[in-house]
């Protein structure tokens, strides 16, 4: 009974509705649908026609090799540390080369060098040998770090440490940044300085950490433990920068980074990239969660301002993503 009552009434209903107004309604649905499907086909012929294809082949973007990079890897008696990385580093697409700064004693154990060897053949693809060097150091320095490399074939280096993974990705990523951007410094850990006011006129600087940042979203450098240079600034810090700034470096057993970011600032007059990525620590402790770090920080940057006679570094805000990475515009 209800059921037929309902359904009469509904009927009713929907006699109300004019005939032309459906019409119109489905011819409306229908040339909506049109566009819809005309422009999903032309936006993916276009794609294809501009080379705007989702996944560019690794293949052909880094069949010539002086498009990849260097990888740039500071190791302190960690071989552990170090097969980890370069087990991982190897698989990524744009390596060229890896160099090992090696600045212990002792010369690199021969099972170690094999170890190594082995797996830069293994994971070198389409016939394309990476090479794998030490940079053989003997005095004990951070500046060993920034030695001019001879006969690197790529213009790019990736500076990282040994106790931190990026995923080649993200390295790919901050990679293709940097391409844009040759000059610039680009990376993956930011930190930040500022004047502090507390001390009346006189001008002195701190240095913030990664809470700074992250509290602020400024910043005015990014740190050589994972980032993109230019070869060229390694001759400079090695050749052209003032010597005493090494000495400083040598004897603090600190500070390389920020006479980097200083060089390059003072090269550039521009701030660097920060690149949002994925880091995973594999290490234990670093220098940073040392007592007192922050202090020391502080004092190297009014150290090399008192050597350029000006604050160089530049701050912003600017951070990479990759596009591909969010559904939020
Ligand atoms: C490592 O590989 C290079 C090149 O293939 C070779 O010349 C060198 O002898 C190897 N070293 C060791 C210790 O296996
Ligand atoms: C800073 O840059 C200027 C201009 O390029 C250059 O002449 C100067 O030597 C640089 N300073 C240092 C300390 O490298």
């Amino acid at each position: 009974m209800r059921g037929s009552l309902l359904g009469r009434r509904t009927a009713q209903r929907f006699r109300q509705v004019p005939i032309s107004a459906v019409g119109s309604v489905k011819n409306k649905l229908l040339l909506s649908c049109c566009i819809v499907f005309t422009l999903v086909v032309l936006a993916s012929h276009a794609a294809s026609f501009l080379g705007w294809k989702h996944q560019t082949s690794s293949l052909d973007r880094f069949a010539d090799r002086r498009k990849g990079y260097a990888i740039l890897i500071n190791t302190w008696k960690r071989n552990d540390l170090l097969k980890q990385s370069i087990s991982h580093y190897t698989l990524c697409p744009g390596v060229d080369s890896i160099h090992i700064v090696w600045s212990e004693p002792d010369a690199p154990s021969d099972s170690l060098v094999k170890f190594l060897n082995h797996t830069v053949q293994s994971n070198s693809r389409h016939g394309q040998q990476m090479e794998l060097k030490f940079e053989i150091n003997k005095e004990d320095s951070l500046n060993n770090r920034f030695k001019e490399i001879k006969n690197l074939k790529t213009d790019a280096i990736f500076s990282i440490d040994d106790d931190v993974i990026f995923p080649c990705s993200s390295v790919e990523f901050a990679f293709s940044v940097w391409q844009s951007a040759p000059d610039t410094m680009v990376g993956f850990v930011p930190r930040i300085h500022w004047v502090d006011q507390s001390k009346g006129n006189t001008e002195r600087y701190i240095y913030g950490g990664w809470g700074s940042v992250w509290w602020m979203g400024t910043y005015s450098m990014v740190l050589s433990k994972a980032a993109f240079f230019h070869r060229k600034y390694s001759g400079l810090y090695a050749n052209e920068m003032p010597a005493s700034i090494r000495e400083y470096v040598t004897k603090n057993r600190n500070c390389e980074d920020i006479a980097m970011s200083f060089l390059v600032a003072n090269a550039t007059g521009a701030p660097p990239v920060w690149v949002k990525g994925q880091i995973f620590e594999i290490g234990s402790t670093g220098i940073s969660s040392l007592g007192g770090h922050s202090e020391r920080r502080s004092q190297c940057i009014n150290r090399l301002v008192a050597e350029y006679g000006r604050m160089p570094l530049v701050s912003t805000s600017v951070k990479a993503v990759d596009s591909r990475n969010i559904w939020f515009w």
